[in-house]
């Protein structure tokens, strides 16, 4: 086997022993105060009276941290400064910080929280979208893409359908719960541990409240119990509320939040409500496609803007329509800010042109699979947004799923299956995706690495890469490991950490192993040069007769006496650097934004996924019975890592459209504030097959080794998920009406199994 073959997760050794290390598990320094946050119990209100004097007066409480602390900026907001890290005189969502209580123990925090009076007068609580549009509370104004002349094309229509969807949000549920530690070094320098997906998110965040200029300010990263885009902005007030205490005591202060204050304090996936036109000739092309995208946005921009532009950007999937105009409404209302979750509101747009085209085939007795496969993405189409489109794989994944998994077998099993089944219906659906790769705001398209070859030959390596489960950090020992050929025990990935790798873009978008592996491979290749440069010298030779293999030099394909290790020293005694520090940005994307028009992707990831389920007709429940997926990796330079990350994802997807049911009631208050009461995919409820063939391709040499990203893309299989039950309840139901409002739960099955008769 090879070692794209046979590579694990290096990260899995260390964490089935229990012995990896998150924030949580820092060696806190002798003293260390911890710290819980007083938060908003009211979604929306004025603050007319705080008492903190019996909190204050609690044995053990060192001091409570509240905006009058603040010595720079009172402002964390990111796109738009629009959020305060402590609530000054209102309050604006339900578990909005307020202040920060700093003790000897968490213990005495909480108890002292428990103390504090809070006087708030109400003010009206918008917590949908559709409502925030009616009291025209918004984040900022709406973005539109459109191509073609979608007005005149819906004349030329045979059919044409209207329809209105609601796709709920999504809790990131992260295992390891954010939290932060910072700690006083000499000068008033501050140095964080964090459990964040943008280390310099973190330190310029924290420099701006502290009014501290950034090289005070050292963020450390080993790694993160996950993040799915929950980390990407929302770990920020933690790490700079510690830094603010610490600041003041010149003392380390630790926090990290209990599941329950991180369910109600963080925002999630957004809540979108929807609505669109599709129109289609009498051969099933779709012709024309408006949609209305309004975003729940939550009570501050956060990166809300970035999150509906991607909405926009995946509107049509993976299909070509030829007039298009999408609009999107980030919405402001009283929930925490909405923000990143994998996939980064594409998949809410996803959501909307499936659910058309299902409505669509319903109305017209077709299956949606007809009007999915006659619209399926071609070489040289061109996106609404005006990129063309190139190494198209939409239809190869589609023809190569039909095929390998024999879709004709199975479609004939479920329907076999329905006519001689009463109580329990099979339902299949296709989910085509397409998902662009690139953060879509072009300027954080670049990474760094510094790579350091130690005098005895073994390396380490330092990137923007931060590891949350993903694997990156594997991914670029391998890189290293296959330029030096070395084996990748001589290879360390260091933390990430702000003081070696600096003004870096967060670990997302998909793209942190091609950033950050486009870089590592420039320093590699580059200290390579300079090794066969010394190598050629040493053995008499020309450098273009000399090349690193099993750790000896080889001379002509002969290997030398000179090993990998003589080298370096040899090297180091020349006086040669065995440190390189490369820049890699993005080439050719572009976009402009007066325009909405450019190439923002450096390329697209495509599939398909066959999904079928069998629905238990008398209680409302569901099992997927298997999903069948053909995936474009390009040429995956980490097997076991990638397909680890398909599966996670299609569980998170499924998790999304079916089960993972956030509530909050009208006051705002979010009632789905437990695992108790908020379900995820478990081992049982995940599909019982998972079957991922790689789709035949040349691969993509903007992708790392030709290795396409991986992360968020097959997240949208689970789409499918949701209409392969609705074909079940149709199955079951003939007078069923087709509902697009998801997470389609037991609950609303069971309605819909039984409704009209
Ligand atoms: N996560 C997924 N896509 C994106 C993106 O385009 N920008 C940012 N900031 N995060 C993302
Ligand atoms: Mo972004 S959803 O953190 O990749």
């Amino acid at each position: 086997k090879s070692l794209k073959q046979s590579i694990k997760n290096l990260d899995s050794y260390t964490h089935v022993r229990g012995e990896s290390l998150y924030v949580d598990d820092v060696n806190v320094r002798q003293g260390t105060f911890h710290a819980v946050v007083f938060d908003s119990p009211k979604a929306h209100g004025k603050i007319k009276h705080i008492d903190y004097s019996k909190a204050e007066a609690l044995e053990g409480v060192e001091r409570i941290f509240t905006y009058k602390d603040v010595p720079g900026k009172n402002q964390i907001g990111g796109i738009i400064p629009d959020e305060p890290l402590f609530a000054e005189n209102d309050v604006h969502f339900w578990g909005m910080p307020i202040a920060l209580i700093v003790a000897e123990t968490e213990f005495i925090a909480r108890k002292a929280r428990s103390l504090i009076d809070i006087d708030i007068e109400e003010l009206p609580v918008i917590t949908t979208a559709k409502q925030a549009k009616a009291n025209g509370s918004f984040i900022n104004a709406p973005r539109s893409f459109s191509l073609g002349d979608t007005e005149n094309a819906f004349k030329d229509c045979e059919y044409i359908f209207e329809g209105e969807t609601f796709s709920n949000g999504q809790e990131h549920l992260y295992i390891e719960a954010q939290g932060a530690y910072a700690e006083p070094l000499e000068n008033g320098n501050i140095k964080i541990t964090s459990s964040t997906q943008g280390p310099t998110a973190v330190q310029k965040t924290t420099a701006q409240v502290l009014g501290l200029a950034m090289h005070k300010i050292e963020v450390d990263v080993t790694r993160l119990g996950g993040g799915f885009g929950g980390k990407e902005d929302q770990a920020t007030p933690w790490a700079v509320m510690v830094a603010l205490a610490t600041f003041h005591l010149n003392q380390s202060v630790k926090l990290i939040l209990n599941r329950h204050d991180d369910l109600r304090m963080t925002g999630k996936r957004h809540p979108y409500e929807s609505s669109y036109k599709i129109g289609l000739s009498k051969d099933l092309k779709i012709l024309a496609y408006e949609a209305e995208f309004l975003q729940n946005s939550g009570a501050a921009a956060d990166l809300s803007p970035a999150i509906a532009e991607r909405t926009l950007f995946h509107a049509t999937n993976s299909y070509f329509v030829p007039n298009v105009t999408t609009t999107v409404i980030s919405c402001k209302t009283n929930l925490p800010p909405n923000t990143a979750f994998r996939g980064f509101g594409g998949p809410q747009g996803m959501f909307v042109i499936e659910s058309a085209i299902a409505k669509a085939a319903h109305e017209i007795g077709v299956s949606p699979r007809q009007i999915q496969e006659a619209n399926l993405l071609d070489e040289n189409d061109t996106f609404s947004y005006g990129q063309i489109a190139k190494k198209v794989e939409a239809k190869n994944t589609w023809h190569s799923a039909k095929k390998i998994f024999n879709i004709e077998d199975l479609e004939q099993e479920v329907e076999d299956f329905n006519k001689n089944n009463s109580s329990f219906k099979k339902g299949l659906a296709f989910m085509p995706i397409t998902f662009g790769i690139s953060f879509t705001n072009t300027p954080m398209n670049h990474a760094r690495a510094l790579v350091h070859i130690y005098l005895d030959g073994s390396i380490g390596i330092s990137t923007a890469a931060v590891e949350m489960g993903q694997g990156v950090n594997t991914k670029m020992m391998q890189i290293a490991a296959d330029v030096f050929s070395i084996p990748i025990e001589k290879i360390k990935i260091e933390t990430t950490n702000t003081t070696r790798v600096a003004n870096t873009s967060p670990s997302a978008a998909s793209s942190t192993a091609d950033l950050n592996g486009k870089a590592t491979l420039k320093a590699c290749k580059a200290l390579l040069e300079r090794l066969k440069t010394v190598a050629s010298e040493d053995l008499n030779t020309s450098e273009d007769q000399i090349e690193l293999k099993d750790e000896f030099v080889y001379v002509n394909n002969k290997k030398s006496n000179l090993s990998w290790t003589e080298l370096i020293s040899k090297t180091m005694l020349k006086r040669v650097a065995l440190t390189e520090n490369a820049h890699y940005a993005t080439p050719e994307i572009h976009f402009d934004k007066t325009k909405e028009k450019g190439h923002p992707f450096a390329y697209h990831v495509y599939g398909t996924a066959i999904i079928t389920t069998t629905l238990d007709c008398i209680r409302g429940t569901y099992e997927f019975d298997s999903v069948k997926i053909v995936h474009d990796y390009g040429k995956s330079m980490s097997e076991g890592i990638d397909l680890g990350q398909v599966e996670g994802a299609l569980a998170q997807g499924i998790g999304w459209m079916t089960m993972e049911e956030i509530a909050y009631n009208d006051d705002g208050k979010l009632l789905s504030n437990a695992l108790s009461t908020y379900k995820i995919p478990d081992i049982f409820s995940v599909p019982k097959e998972v079957e991922v063939i790689p789709v035949e391709t040349d691969g993509n040499d903007m992708a790392i080794l030709k290795s396409k990203a991986v992360g968020e893309p097959p997240l949208m299989y689970g789409i499918g998920a949701y209409f392969a039950i609705q074909n079940a309840i149709k199955a079951f139901n003939p007078n069923y009406d087709l509902k697009f409002h998801a997470p389609m739960t037991p609950e609303k099955v069971l309605m819909g199994l039984y409704e009209n008769n």
